[in-house]
């Protein structure tokens, strides 16, 4: 028996979960900044700091009080090394190694990606080669696993994640932070009756957001121009189907390709009701590939799928160094 600590702070969410043998959390304490930096219509990197530092030590006490487990019970420690915002990171950062150092434990270096990734193996055995669309406020990639821990990046964004686009285009909407949710359910009462071009791209599997975004507020000042009033329903559906058929063409074809025995979803925007609507429909006669669409509690930022992804570096002998600072910008090999 394996148990985990996890530290996640990358971006505006202070997290810490304990988790057993890389599946039974134990607890998965999130506190989320989320009303501050909506005041200010997105994350302020330094204030996200700011909090992590006031809120770190409670959110550790916190799941370790809820998983009823005492430190000397904890293995090791899982922190993301990165990617993220510099100042987020380095607070987790700190925080893991002081209670490595204090009590002796071994630190395990986590990429947040491999993070969203592996969430999923809270809800199935993970079966490779794998396939997943990790798309997250900071993040847009297919990527492939020939084998357990095993990471290729086959396409990624251009410019804009995919979230961010969201977060972008509902300000444009004046919806308010974060964009996500708010697109996700004004969409449910409109139609997709605005026409917006599809970016073109190089890479058969990047993406491009950023010429969505400028398409949307183009249409707007024509519709005002013409003197037509803008229908904001229609016109965050329109934008989420041209996004979501972008992410959902670009995955069909990368499954075409490399043939996985499993393709996952992960990160924030997996918690997209019509992504996952649109995903299940497509996968769903097929018996030659599993598709796994994570819980919600477990789409957007928390600290046990950093856990559920240590587990797994651990048994592969993967061991982090005091000397090991954030990396904003870290690759997942
Ligand atoms: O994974 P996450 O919590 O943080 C990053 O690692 O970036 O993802 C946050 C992103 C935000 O951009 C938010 O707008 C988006 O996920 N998001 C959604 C939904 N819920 C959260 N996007 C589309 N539909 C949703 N229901
Ligand atoms: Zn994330």
């Amino acid at each position: 028996m394996t148990i985990i600590l996890a530290i996640e702070s990358s971006c505006d969410e202070t997290a810490c979960a304990i988790v057993r043998d890389g599946k039974e959390i134990l607890s998965n304490v999130v506190s989320s900044q989320i009303n501050i930096h909506t005041k200010f219509g997105g994350v302020v990197p330094e204030v996200a700091s700011r909090i992590h530092v006031e809120n770190i030590s409670t959110v550790i006490s916190e799941a370790l009080e809820k998983a009823n487990v005492t430190i000397d019970e904890i293995d090791a420690i899982a922190y993301t090394l990165g990617p993220g915002l510099v100042g987020s990171l380095h607070v987790g950062i700190s925080a893991a190694k002081t209670i490595a150092w204090m009590y002796d434990k071994p630190l395990i270096p986590i990429h947040h990606i491999t993070g969203h990734i592996y969430a999923n193996a809270f809800v199935a055995e993970l079966e490779y080669p794998l396939l997943a669309l990790v798309i997250s406020g900071g993040h847009t990639e297919l990527v492939y696993m020939k084998e357990e821990y095993d990471f290729e990046i086959i396409g990624s964004t251009r410019d804009d994640a995919i979230g961010e686009a969201y977060d972008k285009v509902a300000r444009v909407l004046d919806l308010g932070y974060p964009g996500g949710p708010k697109i996700d359910a004004l969409s449910k009462e409109g139609e997709a009756s605005y026409k917006l071009p599809k970016p073109k791209v190089d890479g058969i599997y990047d993406f491009s957001f950023s010429g969505l975004k400028t398409a949307i507020i183009q249409a707007i000042n024509r519709e005002e121009r013409n003197g037509n009033e803008v229908n904001i329903a229609n016109m965050a559906c329109s934008f989420q189907e041209t996004a979501l058929n972008i992410l959902v063409d670009k995955s069909l074809k990368a499954v075409e390709e490399y043939n996985p025995k499993m393709f996952v979803i992960a990160g924030g925007v997996a918690a997209n009701s019509r992504l996952r609507e649109i995903m299940e429909d497509k996968f769903k006669d097929r018996d030659d590939i599993k598709l796994i669409i994570p819980p919600l509690y477990c789409c957007t930022d928390n600290a046990a799928m950093i856990a559920a992804s240590g587990y797994i570096a651990y048994k592969h002998g993967k061991r982090g160094s005091f000397d090991d600072g954030a990396n904003p910008s870290l690759n997942m090999d």
